[in-house]
């Protein structure tokens, strides 16, 4: 596969004739197996499937997907704090300030969400294409909520790239105001501590240790700030130092601020 060279067997799975096109020509692109119907012997399946895209671990008996009209995002854009919270915080919303944000690690796009339904005129860059496939999916079924619906029209775009290329290449009319940034975190020994989609991810993605060259790129294209997402006791992502940081239960957030040579 291009972007997301995968850990672990991948196949993908298609019993929906709407979507079969679809179907067919990611599994010739990423050069991946196709079926119509589950396959015992692959550990994880890309299921086009007639409800939403998934991605099914075999292992762990469970699927991700993305989902901005019910679930957890859904109840945090009712009751998440609004620009009170954390992420806010650190992105820098004021009333009145409504930034483009440019998410340099999408993933399922559940950051980028919460920080659209604040406002955040949002543009998401994933490298894996099985990652921004189910983002894709998921916009698609948003567009069909009116709640959703709203959020996702005002400014909500995907690209399937890596986000070093997208940053050094970006067009000076897109330079956004705010990069944020969430890398996988470190590997944590006792693998229940960490979340059933997580471990799904880290299985799907080869670590790459890539992350300095993404907060260099990203330092060197925002127009105010970098926003780093990391876990409250985990070190810097570099020996660059934060200017300062925001904390919540589990997470805290590095922010660099950058020099206005771009405004
Ligand atoms: C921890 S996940 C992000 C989760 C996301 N914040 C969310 O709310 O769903 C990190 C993601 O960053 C992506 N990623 C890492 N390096 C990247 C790069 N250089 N370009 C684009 N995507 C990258 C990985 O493929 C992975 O999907």
């Amino acid at each position: 596969m291009s972007e997301s060279k995968q850990n672990t067997s991948l196949c993908i799975i298609c019993d929906n004739d709407t979507l079969y096109e679809q179907a067919r020509s990611f599994a010739a692109e990423q050069q991946l197996p196709l079926f119509d119907k589950k396959n015992k012997s692959f550990e994880l399946q890309f299921i086009f499937g007639s409800e939403r895209i998934e991605l099914f671990d075999k292992q762990l008996n469970t699927s991700i997907f993305v989902d901005f009209v019910s679930g957890a995002l859904a109840h945090r854009q009712q009751f998440g704090g609004g620009r009170g919270q954390a992420i806010a915080k650190a992105i820098g919303l004021k009333k009145g300030k409504n930034p483009n944000v440019l998410d340099v690690t999408a993933g399922l796009a559940r950051d980028a969400y919460i920080l659209a339904t604040l406002g955040c005129r949002m543009t998401l860059v994933e490298k894996s294409p099985i990652l921004s496939t189910l983002i894709q999916n998921g916009i698609s079924r948003g567009m069909e909520s009116e709640q959703s619906a709203q959020t996702l029209s005002e400014g909500f775009v995907v690209h399937n790239q890596n986000a070093i290329n997208f940053m050094k290449n970006i067009d000076k009319h897109q330079i956004p105001d705010i990069i944020y940034i969430d890398p996988m975190y470190p590997e944590r020994k006792k693998s229940a501590l960490v979340k059933k989609d997580m471990q799904i991810l880290q299985r799907l993605l080869e670590k790459e240790e890539k992350d300095g060259e993404l907060l260099e790129a990203a330092l060197n294209c925002a127009r105010e700030r970098v926003v780093v997402k990391r876990p409250v006791h985990a070190p810097c992502l570099t020996e660059v130092k934060p200017a300062t940081s925001i904390l919540s239960k589990k997470t805290r957030y590095d922010i660099y601020l950058t020099t206005s040579s771009k405004n």
